[in-house]
C-alpha cells in the first residue's frame, strides 16, 4: 500500500463534519472523533463471491474502503428471485463485513429496470404494481435499517437518449404507475429507515454534447418534480462511469451541480471507472490517462461541492463489469480501476486520495 494513502483506520480518524457524519447517520457506528479536516469517504463497489474467495481482495477492501455497496447482491433478481421470496444470504455476507470492519454500507439499489426477475412481467395493474414495488422496498429496507447509510433508491430513470424532459425509461413501475413510481419508491424507502440517505442515481450526465445535456436537463426535471411534491430526496448520485474517449463538460457539470446543491440535496460519486478500451494499449500511458480523465472530472465536481463520498464501481482491475461490454481489441486487460488485478495502487488511486483530502 502506497504510504501516500492514509490507511482506513487514520482515515477514519479524520472523517469529520456534515459530509463524513451523513454517511455514517443510521449507519449503525459510532462516527469516528472529528478529525483537523473532514476526509471525504472512499469506497467501492464489492462483490460477495470475491470477498468470500480472494484473502487479497479482502484485505485491500479492508485497507482502502470506508464504505462499501454491493454491487450485485441487492437487486431484484438476487435477493427477490421468486415473487414472495427473500434470499439475503448474499447481500447478508456483504453487510457483515461492514460490520466486522466498521465501514459505512451503501444500498443498491430498489428500483432499476436492470436485474429484474422474470416473475415481475407477470404484473398487470397499477394496483399490484404499487403493491410489489413499496412490499419489497419495506422488506428490504427495514432489514438493513441502522446498518445501510444510503440508498439508490430509484437508478438511472432515464432512457439513453431521452426525448424531452418528462421522457421516462419504460419498464414494469414506470408502465404501470408513469412518474409516479419515483416518489412512491422514495416515501416507501423513507417509510422503512427515516434516517437513510435517500439517493436518485443517474449515469452520462458528465459529458459535452447535446445527448448528455439532455439527461442533464431530463434528471434536472426529475428532482424539481420531486422537490416540488416534498418528496423525500436527500441527494444525487453521479455514477461517473467515464468513458476515456468522451470529453468531460466542466462547466455544464460544474453548473448542474452547483444547482442541485442550492437546492439543498447531497451529491454522490457512485460508481466512479474509466472505461479504457479505446486507449492505446501501454499500461504506463494507459493508467496516466485513466486518471486524468479522473481528474479532469473530480475537478469539476470539486469545484461547485464537496461529495459524500467517492465510490468506484469496484477495487481492483481483477474484478470489473467494464469488459462485459467494453473488451478491449488488443485482448489487453482493462484497467478503469484504482487497483491493478495485483491489489496494487495506480494513479488513479492517487488521484482519489488527492480529492478526498482536499480541506473542506
Ligand atoms: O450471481 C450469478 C451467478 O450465480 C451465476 O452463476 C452467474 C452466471 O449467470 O451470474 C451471476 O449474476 C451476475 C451478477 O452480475 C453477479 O456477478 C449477473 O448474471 C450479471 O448480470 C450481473 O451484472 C451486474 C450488472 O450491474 C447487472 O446487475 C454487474 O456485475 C454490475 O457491475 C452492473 O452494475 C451496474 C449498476 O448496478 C448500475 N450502473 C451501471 C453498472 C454497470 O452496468
Amino acid at each position: 500500500m502506497t504510504d501516500s494513502f492514509l490507511t482506513r483506520r487514520a482515515a477514519l480518524g479524520l472523517l469529520a463534519g456534515t459530509a463524513a457524519e451523513a454517511m455514517w447517520q443510521g449507519s449503525g457506528v459510532a462516527a469516528p472523533a472529528a478529525g483537523p479536516t473532514s476526509e471525504v469517504p472512499y469506497g467501492a463497489a464489492i462483490s460477495s463471491y470475491a470477498l468470500q474467495d480472494d484473502p487479497a481482495y479482502r484485505a485491500a477492501v479492508a485497507t482502502y474502503c470506508q464504505v462499501i455497496v454491493p454491487e450485485s447482491e441487492m437487486k431484484w433478481d438476487d435477493l427477490h428471485r421468486n415473487r414472495g421470496e427473500y434470499h439475503f444470504e448474499n447481500a447478508d455476507r456483504i453487510a457483515d463485513f461492514a460490520r466486522q470492519h466498521h465501514l459505512a454500507l451503501r444500498g443498491h439499489t430498489l428500483a432499476w429496470y436492470g436485474a429484474m426477475p422474470e416473475w415481475v412481467n407477470t404484473i398487470s395493474t397499477a394496483a399490484e404494481a404499487e403493491r410489489e414495488l413499496t412490499g419489497h422496498i419495506h422488506t428490504v429496507v427495514s432489514r438493513y435499517r441502522g446498518l445501510v447509510s444510503s440508498w439508490d433508491v430509484v437508478n438511472e430513470p432515464i432512457p439513453d437518449k431521452p426525448v424531452g424532459v418528462t421522457d421516462l425509461r419504460p419498464f414494469v413501475w414506470s408502465r404501470f404507475l408513469e412518474e409516479d413510481y419515483i416518489p412512491i419508491a422514495f416515501r416507501a424507502a423513507a417509510a422503512a429507515d427515516p434516517k437513510a440517505m435517500l439517493v436518485l442515481n443517474e449515469y452520462d450526465i458528465e459529458y459535452v454534447g447535446a445527448r448528455f445535456r439532455a439527461r442533464r436537463d431530463a434528471l434536472r426535471h426529475i428532482v424539481r418534480r420531486l422537490l416540488d411534491r416534498n418528496v423525500p430526496l436527500h441527494a444525487v448520485g453521479l455514477q461517473a462511469h467515464l468513458y476515456a474517449d468522451r470529453a468531460i463538460d466542466r462547466d455544464g457539470l460544474q453548473a448542474f451541480v452547483s444547482e442541485l446543491k442550492g437546492w439543498g440535496l447531497k451529491i454522490l460519486i457512485t460508481e466512479l471507472d474509466v472505461i479504457d478500451d479505446t486507449l492505446p494499449g501501454p499500461e504506463q500511458a494507459r493508467d496516466a490517462a485513466v486518471a486524468a480523465k479522473a481528474d479532469d472530472f473530480l475537478e469539476a465536481v470539486f469545484a461547485a461541492c464537496r461529495p459524500e463520498t467517492i465510490i468506484t464501481w469496484g477495487l481492483s482491475d481483477r474484478y470489473t463489469w467494464v469488459p462485459t461490454y467494453n473488451k478491449r481489441a488488443d485482448g489487453r486487460l482493462n484497467r478503469p480501476l484504482p487497483l491493478d488485478d495485483a491489489m496494487k495502487p495506480k494513479p488513479l488511486m492517487a488521484v482519489i486520495d488527492r480529492y478526498r483530502r482536499r480541506a473542506a
